[in-house]
C-alpha cells in the first residue's frame, strides 16, 4: 500500500530514474504521486500530481532537473481526499526537510496539536507532514538524531524517508511497512517498497527489519537499530527475479499475463521441495491445534484449505481472516502452529496475526510468494510459491499455487503424498482445456452476454463454497458489478430473495457428492427467472451457459476457478475499466 522509491548515485537523472521506477509500483496504490529532487546546491524540486503515474503523457519529460538524489511515492489515500495537496512528499514548515511515508501515524492527530500549538501551519490533512515537522523542530541535532527522535514520537506501522536541505544524504526507517535496499555495482542505492521499481539496476538487496534504519550516503548504506542506534550488519542478498517478468510483454494487462502464466506456475507449485512439505507435514501432524491465516483472496484460500484437511486427512484445522485474528490468543500457546498464506507476504494483518501468535510462542509456517518478505522471515518455516512477481491488484496465479500447496500438504498429512502430488500433476495436463483462444472467446462471449448486470450470484458447496465467495471477489474487484458469493443450501435462507428474472447466477458444480445439492438449488435460483451459468465436468439442461471443465476430484477448487478469472478479465475488458489497477484497491495492504 503507497509505492515509495529513492535513488542516490552517480547519475544526474535521478529523477528520472526515480519516476521510471515508481511507475513499476504503482500496483501498490495510485491515487496520486510526487517525486522530490535534490538540486545542486541543495534545493528541492518537488512534482505532484492527482492521478495515476502511468497515465501521465511525457512524463520523463518532466523531470529532466539534473540531480543525484531524489525520492518518490505513489499514494492510496488513507488520511487525508485525493489533491495534489495531500499527495506526497509532504515538507516541513521552511520546507527544509522533505517525507514520504506508507503507513499510518495512528498518533498524528495528538502530534499535530501540538505542532500547532508550537506555531507549526500544515498544508495537508495526511498523518505523514506531521513527520517533517517533527524533525525540523529537532533539528538542532543534527538531521540523524531529529530523523530517530521523531520515529520514538510517531506509533503505528511506518516506513519512511527523510531528506534534508543541503545534505547528500537519505535516511529511511521502517516499523511494520516493507522497505528494501538495492546496491548497485556503479556505487548506485536505491530504496524501495518493492524490488521491481530498481530491477533493471540490481538484483543485489539487503532487506530492512521492523525498528531499524538506514542511512544512504555516497555510495554506502549505514543500518542501524532505532532503538539503541546502535550498528547493524546486513547481508547482501542476491535475488533471482527476472526482469521481464515484472513486465507484460505483449499483453494489454498484467492481469491476463497471469492468468496465462498458470500453465507454468502451477507446475512449480506442485513441484515444491518435497522435502518442505514433508517438515511442514511433521509441524502440523506434532501441533495442538493448526489454524490456517490469510486476507482477502488468500484468505479464501484458507477457507478451502479447512475442507481440504478435511476431506482429505480427516483434520480438523482452524481459519481465521488476518483482521480477525486477535480472539485466537486466548486459545494460542507454545504447541499450536499458525499457517500464514499470502502472495506479498507483507499484508498487515496477517503479520499482525503472525505477531500474536509469536508472542505466544506458537510456530509458523508461511506459503507465501515473495520469499524474501517479513512474512517469510518472522516464520519457522517457508513454502515459496516460485509464481515469479504478481502484479495485477487482483491475485490469479499466486492463488492456484496457494491451492496447490495446501493440495500437497493434506494429502501428506493424510499419508497419501504421492496421490495427492499426481492427482495434481494430472490436473495441470488439462490446464490446456481451460488456457487456450477457444475458451478464453467462449468466455469473453458470456462477459458480454452478462456485463449490464447489476448483480451476480455464484454459489458452491463444500470446497467450493470458498471457492464460491473468492469468485465473487474477482468479479466485484476488476469488473465493480456487485457480485456475492453463497454456499449453496444457504441461498433460501436470504439471499434468494435478490433474485430477480435475468440475473445471472454462477453454479460451480464439480462431478463430486454434492452434485445432486448444488443442481437443486441451481434449480431453485432458476425458478426465481435466473439465467444459469453452469461451470462444470457437464453439461445440465438447466444451465442457460455452460462453461465446461476438467473433472479433477478434490482439485477442483483450482480448476474451476480459471474460468471466472477469466470472466471477470473479460468483463472489466467490456466494461472499460482497468483490471491491473482497479478503483479504490491496492496489491499489497500495508495498513490495518
Ligand atoms: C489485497 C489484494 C488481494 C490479496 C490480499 C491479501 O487485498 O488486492 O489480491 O488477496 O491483499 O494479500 P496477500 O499479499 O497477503 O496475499
Amino acid at each position: 500500500m503507497c509505492g515509495i522509491f529513492a535513488y542516490l548515485g552517480p547519475n544526474e537523472k535521478a529523477a528520472e530514474i526515480v519516476l521510471k521506477g515508481l511507475k513499476k509500483l504503482e500496483y501498490r496504490g495510485y491515487d496520486s504521486w510526487g517525486i522530490a529532487a535534490q538540486m545542486e546546491g541543495g534545493d528541492f524540486v518537488i512534482e505532484k500530481h492527482v492521478g495515476k503515474i502511468s497515465e501521465v503523457i511525457n512524463l520523463e519529460e518532466k523531470m529532466t532537473h539534473s540531480s543525484h538524489l531524489a525520492m518518490g511515492h505513489s499514494r492510496w489515500a488513507t488520511h487525508g481526499g485525493v489533491t495534489q495537496y495531500n499527495a506526497h512528499p509532504h515538507t516541513s514548515e521552511d520546507q527544509d526537510v522533505v517525507v514520504v511515508h506508507n503507513g499510518i501515524f495512528e498518533n498524528y492527530l495528538e502530534l499535530k496539536e501540538a505542532l500547532i500549538a508550537k506555531g507549526h501551519q500544515f498544508r495537508s490533512e495526511t498523518d505523514s507532514e506531521v513527520f517533517a515537522h517533527l524533525i525540523e523542530e529537532e533539528l538542532e541535532e543534527g538531521f540523524e538524531t531529529a530523523f530517530t527522535r521523531a520515529c520514538k514520537k510517531v506509533t503505528g506501522r511506518f516506513a519512511i524517508l527523510a531528506l534534508h536541505k543541503g545534505e547528500n544524504k537519505l535516511i529511511a526507517a521502517r516499523r511494520g511497512s516493507p522497505l528494501i535496499v538495492g546496491k548497485a555495482d556503479d556505487g548506485a542505492l536505491f530504496v524501495a517498497s518493492d524490488v521491481p521499481a530498481f530491477l533493471e539496476y540490481t538484483k543485489k538487496i539487503q532487506y530492512l527489519d521492523d525498528n531499524q534504519m538506514v542511512t544512504l550516503t555516497e555510495g554506502r548504506a549505514h543500518f542501524y537499530d532505532l532503538e539503541t542506534g546502535s550498528p547493524i550488519e546486513k547481508r547482501l542478498i542476491s535475488i533471482d527475479w527476472k526482469e521481464e517478468e515484472a513486465e507484460k510483454g505483449a499483453y494489454a494487462h498484467f492481469m491476463l499475463k497471469e492468468i496465462m502464466e498458470q500453465k507454468e506456475t502451477l507446475a512449480r507449485a506442485i513441484n515444491a521441495d518435497p522435502e518442505l512439505i514433508q517438515k511442514a507435514t511433521a509441524m502440523i501432524n506434532k501441533a495442538y491445534g493448526t489454524t490456517l491465516v490469510g486476507c482477502g483472496t488468500a484468505g479464501k484460500v484458507a477457507m478451502v484449505g479447512e475442507y481440504l484437511f478435511a476431506n482429505v486427512a480427516k483434520k480438523h484445522v482452524n481459519v481465521k481472516f488476518g483482521s480477525e485474528f486477535k480472539s485466537a490468543r486466548h486459545f494460542l500457546t507454545d504447541r499450536s502452529l499458525i499457517i500464514a498464506i499470502s502472495q506479498s507476504g507483507e499484508t498487515a494483518d496477517t503479520l499482525e496475526a503472525l505477531e500474536i501468535a509469536k508472542s505466544k510462542g506458537a510456530k509458523i509456517i508461511s506459503i507465501v510468494n515473495v520469499e524474501t518478505s517479513t512474512m517469510a522471515r518472522m516464520s519457522d518455516l517457508v513454502i515459496p510459491l516460485k509464481a515469479g512477481p504478481e502484479k495485477a491488484v487482483a491475485s490469479t496465479k499466486a492463488t492456484t499455487s496457494q491451492l496447490a500447496i495446501l493440495t500437497l500438504l493434506a494429502y501428506a498429512v493424510a499419508g497419501r503424498a504421492n496421490e495427492g502430488k499426481q492427482l495434481l500433476i494430472e490436473s495441470e495436463g488439462k490446464l490446456n482445456d481451460l488456457l487456450n483462444p477457444r475458451y478464453e472467446a467462449h468466455i469473453e462471449a458470456v462477459a458480454d452476454q452478462i456485463k449490464d448486470a447489476q448483480d451476480i450470484m455464484i454459489i458452491g458447496r463444500d470446497m467450493n463454497f470458498p471457492i464460491a465467495l473468492e469468485s465473487a471477489i474477482k468479479l466485484q474487484e476488476v469488473s465493480y458489478i456487485h457480485a456475492e458469493g453463497f454456499a449453496g443450501g444457504e441461498l433460501k435462507h436470504g439471499p434468494i430473495a435478490l433474485i430477480s428474472e435475468g440475473t445471472p447466477c454462477i453454479v460451480i458444480a464439480p462431478n463430486d457428492e454434492y452434485k445432486a445439492e448444488i443442481l437443486s438449488n441451481a434449480m431453485e435460483l432458476k425458478a426465481r427467472g435466473a439465467l444459469l451459468i453452469g461451470i462444470s465436468p457437464d453439461n445440465a439442461e438447466i444451465f442457460d451457459i455452460w462453461i465446461k471443465v476438467p473433472s479433477v476430484g478434490n482439485a477442483s477448487p483450482i480448476l474451476d476457478l480459471i474460468p471466472i478469472q477469466i470472466l471477470a478479465y473479460k468483463l472489466a475488458v467490456a466494461r472499460q475499466t482497468n483490471p491491473d489497477m482497479p478503483r479504490n484497491l491496492a496489491k499489497s495492504v500495508t495498513v490495518k
